[in-house]
């Protein structure tokens, strides 16, 4: 019998195959050509407004080679492009185009990665990704996890672990407000806002965070740390957990995580990792000492869409026994029948984490991880690092650029011009309102993509090289264009000085 139902979305193979061809054609020149555009248009929200109109909702429907031409116009010549080779803002990465092709082929077949039943090979995918990320920062064979959207995620994933972990036994029927001790969570000031938003959320309150003060070289301090924990059961309450972080979304700096596991063992803590951006770096032979006590750790963020190179959106709570994640996770409704196989290895995703029907967002960092390999990495994630060092190198050779930090592939510095106005009374604070000033000038101006950092009370201009397209020519250009603008913004603010 053939099939004679006639759809409004069904697409022939001859048109899929003439508008698929289009699409990659379009896409490869793109990705060419890529260097040659602006890192981005800088355009408003109210001009992008007027390009996409005002219709309403169509009442009928159009045909789909017309809107995936316009579509491709529009987010190809209208998009911030984190692949550019100068776009080092935040932490978003290049992304790798064989996932490009992944996601294509993913969403094709649309497994539901939630019951193994739904997804049979996407499920062994995701395991197998899983495993191959513990093993690509050797954590050892049996950790477990899940694949989730990002690093608020990966980490909320695992402080709900936590709290399960290491909450009173009836919490769950009876809610936290039933421990008579309050729960404290530990980590360090330069921690990122996924903790605040953690604890409020898991009912835990902000005031159970004890922010930790952080020591000349920017690590948690270990010792007010310990203090602090000592205090605190002086006075009567229950420590849980310790975060500590494998390179800070600032600065990069690692925390001393050695010292870290060391207490958690002493006081019986839950050790997570936040290591959403910096834990890849632990693939490089000759930084294993900087990521010792990784091993310990109960619990590991870590996200292939930052130095993964994976595109958008891939996180990974990767946790040393997996039983708790079930344990927080897992529920039984009557509607599922999903366990009617016996099999030891048999692992439905849903009972791993938040979310019930999930994508397939392994097979990108699945294939990306085999097309690349470790040595690839190693490769790519050690230029990383060297191109921030020498971002950091010519602005402290650099008369007008102060370099500041550089750890991991983070470098800030600022721009110090080298005459000040005459009646200047706060140089610190005419120096931020400069920086300030410059960042905003560069984001707009897509010649170069950079973020902010304050450190020590200084602003400052933020490189974040997770960009396998960042060459040395580049990092030479973008020194020449901070320090162009920069002294185009001098002169401005002199002028209004002048005037005043
Ligand atoms: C250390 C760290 N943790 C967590 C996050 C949050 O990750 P996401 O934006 O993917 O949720 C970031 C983001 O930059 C980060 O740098």
């Amino acid at each position: 019998m053939t099939n004679n139902r006639e759809t409004p979305i069904e697409i022939s193979k001859e048109k899929f195959k003439k508008i698929g061809y289009q699409l990659i054609d379009t896409i490869s020149n793109f990705i060419d050509t890529i260097e040659d555009k602006p890192v981005t248009a800088g355009e408003s929200s109210g001009l992008l407004q007027k390009l996409l109109g005002n219709d309403s909702l169509p009442e009928n429907g159009r045909p789909a080679e017309e809107l995936l031409t316009k579509a491709s116009e529009l987010i190809l010549n209208h998009s911030l492009l984190n692949g550019h080779p100068k776009f080092l803002g935040y932490i978003t990465s290049s992304a790798a185009p064989i996932a490009a092709l992944a996601d294509l082929l993913a969403a094709t077949v649309n497994p539901n990665v939630g019951a193994q039943i739904l997804s049979p090979i996407a499920t062994e995918i995701e395991k197998q990704t899983v495993k191959w990320l513990a093993e690509f920062i050797d954590v050892g064979p049996g950790y477990g996890g899940i694949l989730v959207s990002g690093g608020n995620m990966a980490n909320f994933t695992a402080f709900f672990a936590a709290i399960t972990a290491k909450a009173p036994k009836n919490f769950k029927e009876d809610g936290l407000g039933i421990s008579s001790k309050k729960l404290l969570v530990y980590c360090s000031k330069t921690t990122h806002t996924w903790v605040g938003k953690a604890a409020i959320l898991s009912g835990l309150g902000s005031r159970s965070i004890r922010w930790i003060k952080t020591d000349d070289g920017n690590r948690m301090d270990n010792d007010v740390l310990e203090r602090t924990i000592k205090d605190d059961l002086k006075e009567g309450h229950q420590p849980i957990m310790i975060i500590g972080t494998a390179g800070d979304v600032s600065t990069g700096v690692v925390d001393n995580l050695k010292g870290v596991a060391s207490i958690c063992k002493k006081y019986d803590l839950w050790f997570h990792i936040d290591g959403a951006y910096g834990i890849p770096a632990a693939v490089i032979p000759k930084l294993k000492t900087l990521f010792e006590g990784i091993k310990e750790a109960d619990s590991i963020a870590l996200d292939p869409h930052k130095w993964l190179y994976s595109p958008l959106e891939a996180g990974c709570t990767l946790v040393k026994n997996p039983m708790h994640l079930t344990d927080t996770y897992s529920s039984h409704p009557e509607y599922y029948n999903f366990n009617n196989n016996d099999e030891d290895a048999y692992q439905n995703y849903y009972e791993y984490g938040l979310q019930n029907s999930r994508g397939f967002r392994a097979l990108k960092v699945w294939l990306t991880l085999q097309q690349v390999g470790k040595n690839g990495y190693v490769k790519m994630i050690s230029e990383d690092i060297e191109l921030a060092e020498l971002l950091f190198k010519l602005a402290k050779n650099h008369a007008e650029l102060e370099a500041i930090t550089q750890n991991l592939s983070i470098t800030t510095l600022r721009y110090v011009p080298l005459n000040y106005p005459q009646n200047i009374k706060n140089k610190e604070a005419y120096l931020n309102a400069l920086n300030e000033a410059l960042l905003n000038k560069l984001q707009q101006g897509g010649e170069v993509f950079l973020s902010n950092a304050i450190v020590r009370e200084k602003y400052c201009l933020r490189g974040c090289i997770v960009n396998f397209r960042t060459s040395k020519k580049d990092i030479a250009e973008i020194i020449d264009i901070i320090v162009r603008e920069g002294e185009k913004i001098h002169r401005k603010f002199q002028e209004k000085q002048i005037q005043k």
